[in-house]
Formats: structure tokens, sequence, C-alpha cells
């Protein structure tokens, strides 16, 4: 095993939605995870709102970048590369963290990793359960995607199996319930009331599972529409609407599309590991199904813990240590958000970079020239 101090030390800011995270990590080791979070402000309208996310961000980022420092002990001196999210995202709030980590690596002459979110929700496991097995399979389910992912290396090759067609399984929950009135976000209510309730109490469509349909994509639409529509015709009847059961059946069908496809995917590749990530991830009951599944099929599940599956800055900074680690190229001085970047893109290398693979990353040319200019600023201030 690698001796602690010559792993890399990286610190990864994360502002895709409305989380601002600031991670610090040296090699599979969490020193801090700083997370301040815009969802109140957001709460009122139902969903994060891209323009007041910005500005929380732009608030919020030199105080969160300060604690995640103090946190971790170190000083922003000896850490070995700054890693961000450059997409995908929400453009306005992913430029706030892509400018602050181009801010941070120029003033002190570190190298810059550009990196994706979805990788990163990914990579995050290794500060839970040390080093992803290759390949790894995963099921990435958040407020903003859904998608079966086959990862034979994390930094450079991810491949996508399948995603959702249409709602992102976050967005389900948090949609129901708007519907039952238990407010924004929705997860993690709709599992508390789901655990006094019967899973079998409603039995609402499975999307996308018929012998025709494509294996690996997920619909959450039409389980949508049909749970508003049975709310809707018994409120119409007078009725009183069981929310715990409601909820439970909801969830149940979820997270049976979820775990049956995530484990066909993991046999018909001939993978025996599943990791699972996101937001969604966090779920109670998709986490015990998932176990059981996995059991079932011989597959061992890795889930990090809840706060590491939402979104923040220790999975940014997980991912770009292991950029580091591996020798990948540093992104170049010119890296901007790409609020759709494929999740094909692990990371955005700079233009010289692009296709070269050596091993010398943390003198890159490009951040020696940065270093040097950055001088020439100082002599000539
Ligand atoms: O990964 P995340 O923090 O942000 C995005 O990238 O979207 O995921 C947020 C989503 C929200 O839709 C929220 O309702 C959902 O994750 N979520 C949950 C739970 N906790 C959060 N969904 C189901 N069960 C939960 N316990
Ligand atoms: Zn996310």
């Amino acid at each position: 095993m690698a001796r602690k101090a010559d792993e890399p030390l990286v610190l990864g800011i994360e502002t895709s939605c409305d989380e601002t995270g600031v991670g610090i990590v040296r090699g599979h080791t969490l020193l801090a995870d700083a997370v301040a979070s815009s969802v109140d402000e957001h709460a009122r309208f139902g969903g994060v709102v891209p323009e007041v996310a910005s500005r929380a961000h732009l608030e919020a980022m030199v105080p969160t970048i300060q604690r995640a420092l103090k946190e971790a002990g170190v000083s922003a001196k000896d850490l070995d590369g700054i890693a961000v999210t450059a997409g995908p995202g929400l453009a306005g709030a992913l430029l706030v963290g892509v400018s602050a980590a181009k801010a941070y690596a120029y003033a002190l002459g570190k190298p810059l990793y550009g990196v994706n979110h979805l990788a990163s929700h990914i990579c995050v496991d290794q500060l839970e359960h040390g080093a992803l097995p290759e390949p790894t399979m995963a099921l990435l389910v958040s407020g903003g995607h859904s998608s079966l992912l086959l990862a034979p290396d994390i930094t450079s090759d991810v491949r996508p199996l399948g995603s959702t067609i249409d709602d992102a399984a976050g967005e389900a929950f948090d949609k129901i319930a708007r519907v039952l009135n238990l407010g924004f976000p929705g997860g993690p209510v709709i599992d508390r009331y789901a655990r006094e309730g019967d899973p079998d109490a409603i039995r609402f469509p499975r999307g996308l599972t018929g012998p025709r349909d494509p294996l690996y994509d997920f619909s959450f639409s039409g389980l949508k529409t049909a749970v508003a529509r049975w709310i809707e015709a018994k409120r119409a009847a007078g009725e009183h609407v069981p929310v715990a059961d409601v909820a439970a059946s909801f969830q149940e069908a979820v997270v049976d599309v979820l775990t049956r496809k995530a484990v066909r995917a993991c046999k018909d590749h001939g993978v025996d590991h599943l990791m699972i990530g996101g937001g969604v991830a966090a779920n109670t009951r998709l986490r015990a199904m998932a176990e059981r599944r996995c059991e079932d099929a011989g597959i061992t599940l890795r889930v990090p813990r809840p706060k590491l599956c939402t979104d923040n800055g220790a999975m940014v900074a997980a991912l770009g240590a292991e950029m580091v680690a591996r020798g990948r190229a540093a992104s170049s001085w010119d890296l901007s958000a790409d609020s759709s970047l494929p999740v094909t893109e692990t990371h955005v290398p700079g233009e010289e970079h692009a296709h070269d693979h050596d091993h010398d990353h943390a003198h890159s040319h490009d951040h020696d020239h940065v270093h040097e200019l950055s001088k020439q600023n100082l002599y000539d201030a």
C-alpha cells in the first residue's frame, strides 16, 4: 500500500446544483467535507431556482473553502491539485465553482482538474470502501439523473448503458411529495412516511419493464401520473388519502425497477460489483432491496453513507485525487463549465493534453507556464 504522504492531497469544489460543496481528500482518505446548501431558499418554489442557486454559491464559496481547509488542518499551499465539477449541471451554478477553482489554482500555482459530476458520484465510494473494482457497475440516481454506467476506469472510461427517458428518480420523489403536500425535497420525507406504510397497498406501474422495452433505460413519468391520478380520485370521492401507503407503494415501484435493472446489467456484463450513488441512494428501501437482490445474485453492493451520496465537494476531490494519482492531464486555464457534459467525458483535459496520458501530471507544461506567468505578474505589480 502506498504511504499516506505519497497520496495526492486534493481540494474539490462542487456547485452543479444547490449545494456549495468543498471537500479535501488525501488519496482515498476524506479529510474535510464542507457543504453549504441553499435548499431552504428553494423550498417555497418546489424546486431549485438556478439564479437563486448561483447567488448562494457566490456567497458561500470563500467561507466554505476556508472551513474545509480548517477542518482538514492543511494549508492551501500543500495541495497537489484543485478539482472542480465542470458539468453536467446548472450553467450559472457551475460557472461559480469553475471560476473559483481557476482563481485558487492560478493564484496558488496548482494544477486544475475540471471533472465530471456523475463520475464523481461514483468515485466518492473510494472514500468509504477503498479502491473501486474495475470494472464497476454504477447506478446513479439523483434529482437530475438516473443512469446505469459501466466504469472500467473511473478516470477515463465510463460507458452509459441506459438512463431515464423522462424524469429522474429523485425528481419523481420530489413531484409525488408535492402532490401529497409534503414539501421539498421529497425523497427524505417520502422515505420517512413509507416506513409506516404498506408497500403492497397499491400496485403502481413499473416503467419500461415489458419484454420489448429497453433493458437499462428508465421511465418515471407514467408512474408519477398514475400516483397523481390515484390521489386525485380519492380526493374527488371525498375519501381520506392514506399518505404512508401511497408513499410506500410509490417508493416500492421506483426501487423495484431501479434494483431489477441494475442487477440485470451486472449479470449481463459479468460484473460482480454494484455501486449506487446520487441523492436517491440515501433511500432506506433502495438500500435494503439492493442488498437483498445483490446477495441473491452474488454481487457485492457498495453504497456510500448518505452524506457522501448527495452532492458534496469530497466526491469531486476524490475523483481529482484519482486523476492526479493516475497522471491524467490537467485542464487548461480556459476550462469552461459545460451544463451538458457527457458522462463519457470523465474530465476535461487541456487541449494539448487531450490525448496524452503521460505521468508528468504535476508538472504539465501548462502549469509551469502559468506559474511563471503568475510570478511575472507579481514582479510587475
Ligand atoms: O444527488 P443530489 O443531492 O442532487 C442532484 O444531483 O440532483 O440528489 C437530490 C435528490 C432529490 O430529488 C431528493 O429528493 C433525493 O435526491 N433524495 C432522496 C432521498 N434523499 C434525497 N430520494 C429518495 N429517498 C431519500 N432518502
Ligand atoms: Zn449529483
